[in-house]
């Protein structure tokens, strides 16, 4: 109140007020001292042998109330203990691995889940084992890729629920392959740019108007912790994955009066179909599915900006404190482990050989470990040291 004397403070404090959606009459009363009288209560009650209760045993719940009710135009924002109970959640990817767990974990929670995925037969099973644990599930075949596909999907699942609160843009593909051995294969940026970025772009600006509508939305990006390692091999990947991550943080700023909130999950190594066939990780404890999930559906429930792990968190230290330590440790790693056969223009022995879907190239802290092992397989030995790695 001494600064608003000076010339423009008013006009500067009104126009952060509005900004931050806060009526500037509001501003008065932040330092309002509260005093909650309870006498005519007791008054009424003595005798009955009721008491009223301490204010801090039911402050929480009148404060829920209050978040839940206060904006009628708000969509119902999830703050009660169950937010994902009747909730309509749309699952990308959903008919394999964490975005399989996913709806398996939400559906448990109450929530209806809307699954994705192309391959129909392995979706409509992945719903029947949703359902079949008393869920509500529904499979909508669908190529993220595919423009008209995706308008399509979208109104249907509109006229067939409604809205969708959540989006899980979880679908994925992993291309392990050096820019070198990349040269004549524009295509290996081209797809994963193609599912990864564009396919998750199509169905956030799809739902964007009906989440505006209902003053209420929230999308879960399954990014990686590649994105903050920038691990060698990788270059499509992290790219694709990054400029989600980017879009994302942009589009939240500019719903956020909407109601609508982003969450960029930078997931770790998981133990999914994409990597079974891979030796490296067998012996690995790398965290299931199951696991996996149970960070999706915090990223559901919590709405964060970002979910990461501390090994991420560290390589991106790393990287904005000693930049060129970072880089010589990613090139000593990029030289240790070696392309796959198949990325080399070889014939590859499987799909995860052949850079579609595997992923072992360096972490950040694999060569300050590597001193430490004297056996064969350092690789491998690496991996187990520091487990949950993107590869
Ligand atoms: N596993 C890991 O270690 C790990 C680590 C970090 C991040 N991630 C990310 O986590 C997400 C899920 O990976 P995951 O390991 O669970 O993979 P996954 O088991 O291979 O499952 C991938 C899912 O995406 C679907 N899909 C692929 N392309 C699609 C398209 N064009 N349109 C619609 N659906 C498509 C697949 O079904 P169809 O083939 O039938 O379409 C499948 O349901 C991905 O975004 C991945 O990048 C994974």
């Amino acid at each position: 109140s001494g600064l608003s004397h000076l010339p423009g403070v008013p006009a500067v404090r009104d126009f952060l007020l509005e900004q931050l959606g806060i009526p500037a009459a509001v501003a008065p009363h932040t330092s309002f001292a509260a005093e909650f009288i309870s006498d005519s209560t007791r008054a009424q009650l003595r005798g009955t042998g009721l008491s009223v209760p301490s204010f801090d045993s039911y402050a929480d719940r009148l404060w829920q109330y209050w978040r839940a009710h206060l904006d009628p135009h708000r969509g119902q924002p999830a703050v009660s203990s169950e937010p994902l109970n009747g909730r309509i959640v749309l699952i990308t990817g959903a008919s394999s691995g964490i975005g399989l767990a996913t709806a398996h974990a939400v559906a448990r929670r109450g929530a209806t889940v809307l699954m994705v995925a192309r391959g129909k037969d392995d979706l409509a099973d992945a719903a029947d084992s949703v359902r079949a644990e008393g869920g509500v599930a529904y499979d909508y075949p669908c190529d993220i890729t595919d423009a008209d596909g995706v308008e399509t999907l979208v109104q249907t699942i509109l006229t067939e629920h409604g809205h969708v609160d959540y989006l899980v843009n979880n679908a994925g593909r992993s291309i392990r392959r050096s820019v070198l051995n990349s040269t004549d294969r524009m295509h290996d940026f081209e797809r994963t740019m193609a599912v990864n970025y564009f396919g998750a772009v199509r169905l956030i600006l799809a739902l964007l108007p009906s989440m505006r509508a209902r003053r209420f939305g929230h999308v879960v990006n399954i990014s990686s912790i590649a994105v903050q390692t920038k691990v060698p091999r990788f270059a499509a990947y992290v790219a694709s994955k990054s400029a989600l991550d980017n879009f994302s943080e942009i589009a939240a700023v500019e719903n956020k009066d909407a109601g609508i909130t982003f969450t960029s999950v930078r997931m770790p190594l998981v133990r999914t179909p994409m990597i079974a066939p891979t030796d490296l990780y067998k012996s690995l404890p790398v965290p299931d599915p199951d696991q996996a999930a149970a960070i999706v559906v915090r990223a559901l429930e919590d709405r964060p900006h970002r979910i990461d792990t501390p090994v991420g968190t560290f390589a991106q230290a790393v990287d904005l404190l000693m930049p060129s330590v970072k880089r010589t440790i990613l090139h000593q790693g990029f030289r240790i482990f070696g392309e796959s056969t198949a990325a080399q223009g070889k014939k590859p022995a499987t799909k995860q050989q052949a850079g579609e879907t595997g992923r072992t190239p360096l972490t950040v802290l694999a060569p300050v470990l590597m001193p430490l092992m004297s056996m064969p397989g350092p690789a491998a030995r690496v991996a187990r040291v520091v487990p949950g790695l993107q590869w």
